[in-house]
């Protein structure tokens, strides 16, 4: 009773995840430029420098939760000979992600059209040098069977690299963070993306998403020989990096 009430509650969530995203797609950049004042794309190439200190010449990767693609695409830019796939369900942002990277010549990247969490046998296990994750995998349902997927695909001393949400250790900033987020973003969300309920979403996922110290724990039991994190802005945002 209880399994069947869990898993009917995974499905609804992951629907309406998916939906949600199809439905912001084409105003997801936008308004993530808007939010961060344009900083997340620093984060995300300080996210893949800091990945790339863990590894020399990585030949392939795979970008989860791909979005609109901006991490595949600093890796590409940085990585020119490393061939990335893009995985997400959302069609509407992988399409933004293929039209990105066609206009600026990326020939490296290819995308597929999955749920991360249905993953059976469409990747090698032991077959990729590089996983990336861009405030993905926050949205994953079952992040821990995520984390063992994500393991288990990698080579041994391949590198997981994890930049998301996270939560500031400052008690004044961490207020001054949620009030931010909780009630200017939502005003933004409806503004921009005539969607309120999608950007009310987003502070509230933050309620129940790892912190720091505890995301770092999981992965290492995941069974990853090493993992460090780095904040940035206080510990609003947080990279994570591991070494299988
Ligand atoms: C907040 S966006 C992040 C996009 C991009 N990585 C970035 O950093 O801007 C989260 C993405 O995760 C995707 N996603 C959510 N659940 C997924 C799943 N189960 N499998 C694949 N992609 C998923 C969504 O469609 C969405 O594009």
């Amino acid at each position: 009773m209880t399994t069947t009430a869990t898993k009917s509650t995974i499905t609804n969530n992951a629907v309406y995840i998916n939906k949600m995203f199809n439905k912001i797609a084409t105003k997801y950049d936008l308004l993530n430029n808007l939010m961060t004042f344009g900083y997340h794309y620093n984060w995300k190439v300080e996210s893949i420098k800091l990945a790339l200190t863990e590894i020399v010449n990585p030949k392939n990767a795979l970008d989860l939760c791909s979005g609109t693609g901006d991490l595949a695409i600093i890796l590409s830019q940085l990585c020119p000979k490393i061939n990335i796939t893009c995985i997400d369900n959302s069609n509407n942002m992988l399409n933004i992600a293929k039209s990105k990277t066609k206009k600026l010549n990326l020939n490296n990247t290819s995308f597929l059209l999955f749920d991360f969490e249905k993953l059976s046998n469409e990747i090698a296990p032991s077959s990729i040098d590089l996983i990336t994750i861009g405030f993905g995998l926050r949205n994953l349902i079952d992040k821990e069977h995520s984390l063992e997927n994500i393991y288990k695909l990698l080579k041994k001393d391949g590198v997981f690299t994890c930049i998301d949400l996270g939560h500031p250790r400052n008690k004044l900033w961490e207020k001054i963070f949620l009030s931010y987020f909780f009630n200017i973003i939502p005003k933004l969300g409806q503004i921009f993306a005539y969607d309120k309920e999608a950007y009310t979403y987003l502070p509230t996922s933050l309620n129940s998403w790892y912190k720091q110290d505890e995301l770092k724990n999981i992965i290492l039991k995941t069974g990853f020989e090493k993992c460090y994190f780095k904040d940035i802005l206080g510990g609003a945002v947080a990279i994570h990096v591991a070494v299988k």
